[in-house]
């Protein structure tokens, strides 16, 4: 007969099978030929400042974090922060190459095993957009997290204007959840934002 403790422990284990994403080997993820997405590590420092720095403007737009960019070491701090110091366990930080070049960022802002559910988070480099380039690299992380890390709920949430962000959930398929008012300071106002999800039963039966 089963324990009562029974599903709490296969939960457990599957979690704990999963949480060494760094240690894993899924990287890197080939999105098409010439595009890919790896790990950010501290050597990628500088191109990653490089990058916000070309796009402040463009970035500056929908993201909170471009005028902490004031050198590199901002760059190593987040990289280190976020990817070095918990070994992906709850915040993993991956870069998107195209070609040598780095075009863009995307992260799974956090990850929460008990509820098996992930918060994904994105940009590009302005003269990168327009190429389906984030829509197939969040495909591509979707299936990391449904098939791979055994998640059942992937999440996007959009500031409420921010068109081309909602845009690529759309045409993943994602459910759109519910507004909320106010929810992100941007420098010098709030901004509503959307939340959309997609449940692993979703994905794996998706027509689209
Ligand atoms: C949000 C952001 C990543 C979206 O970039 P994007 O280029 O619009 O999205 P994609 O890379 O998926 O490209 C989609 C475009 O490529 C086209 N495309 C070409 N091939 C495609 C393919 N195989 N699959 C999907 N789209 C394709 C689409 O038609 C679309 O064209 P459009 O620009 O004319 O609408 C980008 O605008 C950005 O970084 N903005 C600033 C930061 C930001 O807002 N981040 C989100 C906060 S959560």
């Amino acid at each position: 007969m089963p324990r009562l403790d029974e599903p709490r422990k296969q939960t457990e284990a599957r979690r704990d099978s999963s949480r060494h994403i760094v240690s894993k080997g899924l990287f890197p993820l080939q999105i098409v030929r010439d595009v890919r997405i790896d790990l950010l590590e501290a050597r990628h420092a500088l191109d990653l400042f490089k990058l916000v720095d070309s796009n402040r403007a463009h970035l500056r737009e929908w993201l909170p974090f471009v005028d902490d960019y004031k050198s590199v070491t901002a760059a190593s701090q987040f990289i280190k922060r976020n990817r070095e110091e918990n070994s992906g366990e709850k915040v993993l930080v991956m870069g998107i190459w195209a070609g040598q070049i780095l075009a863009g960022v995307v992260t799974f802002d956090y990850i929460d095993w008990s509820n098996r559910a992930a918060l994904i988070g994105f940009w590009l480099g302005k003269s990168f957009q327009g190429r389906g380039i984030m829509t197939r690299s969040c495909s591509a992380l979707i299936d990391l997290a449904f098939n791979e890390l055994g998640l059942n709920r992937v999440e996007i949430s959009c500031a409420l204007e921010n068109r081309r962000c909602r845009l690529v959930a759309e045409r993943l398929g994602f459910g759109q959840e519910g507004i909320s008012r106010q929810r992100e300071w941007l420098y010098d106002h709030f901004v509503d934002t959307v939340s959309y999800s997609m449940l692993a039963s979703e994905w794996k039966n998706r027509t689209v």
